[in-house]
């Protein structure tokens, strides 16, 4: 039923088969190919084809590539633990922990950048202020390094300088 409707269109296009128009076809076909290779060729040959390039060879890497620091590879890297190997500005400390309540004067902190609330703690002199950013001030309401537990006293004594500098008269 099926296989007597099928031959009949087969026998034809044997029968019709015609070399001249299969060679000419052919050519086409391979003149197109061939132009499609070039293209390819040329694609790859500009910039964007050697990001491709690039591409490809970074997808090629094995998995765990050791990475050494100093390394291009190794920017952005961190050591656990060892976050500040380099030190942090006192702009940057504050700005990530004192600010939490010198920004918003919470627990009564003394404002960023107030003359009046900063004057009398001046006052005491750039000493007792590093003490107090350090070990903490009354009982806790300044809690121990401003909450920053892996600052280094460097770093805490910079953000206490960029406070200073902050709330000094002009
Ligand atoms: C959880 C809130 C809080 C955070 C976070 C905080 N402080 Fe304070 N800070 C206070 C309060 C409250 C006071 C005022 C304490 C008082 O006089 O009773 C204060 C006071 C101070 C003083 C004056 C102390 C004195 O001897 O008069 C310095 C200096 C200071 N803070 C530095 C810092 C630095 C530096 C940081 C960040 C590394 C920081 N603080 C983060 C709450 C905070």
């Amino acid at each position: 039923m099926f296989l007597p409707g099928v031959i009949p269109p087969i026998i034809r296009a044997v029968f019709d088969f015609n070399p001249e128009v299969f060679a000419v076809s052919v050519t086409l076909k391979s003149l197109l190919a061939l132009s499609l290779s070039a293209l390819c060729v040329a694609l790859i040959a500009t910039p964007a084809g050697a990001a491709v390039k690039d591409e490809i060879a970074a997808r090629l890497q094995p998995a765990g590539v050791s990475c050494v620091f100093g390394e291009p590879c190794a920017a952005g890297l961190k050591v656990p633990g060892a976050e500040n190997l380099a030190p942090r500005s006192g702009e940057e400390v504050y700005g990530t922990f004192c600010q939490a309540c010198h920004a918003s004067g919470a627990n009564n902190a003394p404002l960023f950048a107030n003359v009046d609330a900063w004057a009398p703690r001046i006052a005491k002199g750039i000493d007792a202020l590093y003490d107090s950013g350090i070990n903490g001030f009354n009982n806790g309401a300044m809690p121990v390094r401003g909450t920053c537990v892996n600052c280094s006293d460097d770093e805490i004594k910079a953000a206490v300088d960029h406070m200073v500098a902050a709330a000094e008269p002009k």
